[in-house]
């Protein structure tokens, strides 16, 4: 019996982000960012400015805290290293410190932006510095030095864009690095369609929910209308050109210039696929930034780096006195093993295989062909994708395979009666606080036992439905993530 410090609590969130800390408000301006009961006042008091600054999100965060009395009830800097199941709880280990937290309900708020993946690179003794997206703040005064002249970038996601633009401001030659076969550069809205309206605003109508073909949506007239007649889905269709037209436009790819290469790989309608995911933008030089001579783009993948460049695959030789990968992040839920992870229904990470189904009771795959058939039946929209240079990545069989009844709840552990876990903040989509607000208030309901769930058949059922929509609707992310961007709120009430 190790003699380890136990602290026994009745409830444990792991992660204080948007959802740990809502989650947590509950057991103890601009309006379109913020929760239902608090408003976020705008930019320097400005109503008129779009802008929602990542210092206006922590200083709304932290009066959250505040104002709801949560900061005593957070363990700050402490990270969970382990969780184990008890028979009436959850075990947690933490890095770098004896302790031990017994608890018989867990929530792992963990996000998926804390913990990076960098690529495995051959490294030459005295290579280039390397850092991840996220230390791009601790790393500042280093770039902003003289010497720093040729910054390479790689990745081709919202975070690449945005090291991208910080770096060009900052006065560097930026090469930026885009792999060919991978989902390509991430589609972008204008943060006003036709300077006239807020996109956000629109896509948090419950039009666009309609405009969207979503599984959550499959009922009413207009449902009907618009997805399930020719003539509505041409419409459909219309709405989705345009505003990638007038998304193409506001970017400026066909101004003859290195931008072009930052079309995404689906021609029309990418903003609607959000094949790379989507991003807004709302910074008004952010395009012409980016449209400087000063920033080169190039399509390959880096296989190594040198005291002072990196080389492609290709062989290709760039010059480099630092390299910045934007490349993702790693594996959230490494506190859990594989079996936890095969129990609870998490996917592996980064093709990891993880025993699937049916020795779990579940003939999971039964489930997936059904699903695939109804989904297309319901959303004929999505039956046919576009086609793609790699589709490879588009295998069904590689999907990330996300087990949770509502992406929150573990069918397996439910079908037993187990309430003792609930994951959340896993669903990607343009509205985090509402869906936090929502996600959060369903699963403490769940984890109270005020909430009658359906059997394990019908848990399952809706679980495979969702895989399928969100693998059809939204390709690479669908992928790889619980992927409902535009598709947040109900058609009816
Ligand atoms: C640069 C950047 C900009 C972004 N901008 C936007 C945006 O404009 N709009 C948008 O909707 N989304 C944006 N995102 C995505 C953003 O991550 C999420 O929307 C939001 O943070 C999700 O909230 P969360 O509570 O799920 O996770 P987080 O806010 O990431 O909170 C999770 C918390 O859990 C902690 N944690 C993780 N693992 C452990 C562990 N094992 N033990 C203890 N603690 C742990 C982390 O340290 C973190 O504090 C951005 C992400 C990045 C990186
Ligand atoms: N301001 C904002 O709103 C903002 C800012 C930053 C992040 N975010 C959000 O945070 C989340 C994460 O975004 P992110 O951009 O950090 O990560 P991400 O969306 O996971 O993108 C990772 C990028 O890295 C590329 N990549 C992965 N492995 C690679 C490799 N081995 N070599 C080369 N390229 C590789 C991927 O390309 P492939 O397609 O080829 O795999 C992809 O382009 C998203 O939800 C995003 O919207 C938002």
């Amino acid at each position: 019996m190790d003699a380890r410090k136990v602290q026994k609590v009745d409830v444990a969130i792991i992660g204080a982000g948007w959802y740990g800390l809502f989650d947590s408000a509950l057991t103890s301006g601009d309006k379109l960012f913020n929760y239902s009961d608090t408003p976020m006042p705008p930019n320097g008091g400005d109503p008129k400015d779009p802008r929602v600054t990542g210092e206006m999100i922590h200083n709304y965060l932290q009066k959250y805290a505040e104002d709801h009395g949560l900061l005593r009830r957070i363990r700050f800097n402490t990270f969970v290293e382990g969780a184990k199941k008890l028979p009436d709880g959850w075990r947690l280990t933490l890095r770098e410190c004896q302790d031990v937290i017994e608890t018989e309900k867990l929530l792992v708020a963990t996000g998926v932006t804390s913990i990076p993946y960098m690529p495995a690179l051959e490294r030459a003794p005295d290579s280039v510095p390397i850092i991840h997206s996220r230390d791009l703040g601790t790393s500042w005064n280093a770039l902003g030095d003289d010497n720093i002249e040729n910054v390479i970038v790689t990745g081709a996601a919202k975070s690449a864009y945005d090291a991208v633009y910080l770096l060009l401001n900052m006065g560097k030659n930026v090469t930026w690095v885009i792999r060919e076969d991978g989902g390509g550069p991430l589609s972008i809205l204008p943060f006003r369609v036709l300077n006239m309206v807020n996109t956000i605003a629109v896509a948090s109508t419950r039009l666009m929910t309609h405009l969207s073909p979503s599984i959550l949506n499959t009922k009413g007239r207009l449902y009907w209308l618009l997805q399930r007649t020719t003539p509505g889905r041409w419409c459909v269709g219309r709405f989705w050109d345009f505003l990638d037209y007038v998304s193409g436009v506001h970017a400026g790819y066909a101004r003859g210039d290195h931008v072009e290469m930052l079309r995404p790989e689906i021609d029309r309608q990418s903003v609607f696929w959000a094949h790379s995911g989507l991003g807004v933008v709302t910074l008004p030089d952010f395009w012409t930034t980016l449209h400087k001579r000063s920033l080169n783009i190039v399509r390959g993948e880096i296989r190594s780096t040198q005291e002072r460049s990196v080389t492609l695959k290709t062989g290709e030789v760039l010059d480099a006195d630092y390299l910045v990968m934007c490349t993702g992040w790693g594996d959230h839920f490494a506190i859990f093993d594989e079996k936890h992870k095969a129990d609870i229904g998490l996917p592996g990470y980064h093709g990891q295989i993880i025993p699937d189904a049916s020795e779990k009771g579940f003939d999971w795959r039964r489930y997936d062909i059904e699903a695939d058939r109804i989904v297309d039946e319901m959303l004929p929209f999505l039956a046919k994708p576009p086609t793609l240079k790699y589709p490879k990545s588009l295998d069904p069989n590689l999907q990330q395979k996300w087990r949770l009844y509502r992406r929150s709840i573990p069918v397996s552990l439910a079908g037993k009666g187990d309430r003792s876990l609930a994951i959340l903040g896993q669903i990607h989509t343009v509205q985090t606080p509402l869906v936090s607000e929502v996600q959060s208030l369903w699963t403490i309901l769940y984890l109270l036992g005020e909430i009658d769930l359906p059997d394990t058949d019908e848990m399952a059922k809706e679980v495979a439905l969702w895989n399928a929509w969100t693998r059809k609707r939204y390709l690479n992310q669908g992928q790889k993530f619980p992927y409902s961007l535009y598709d947040f709120l109900p058609t009816s009430v």
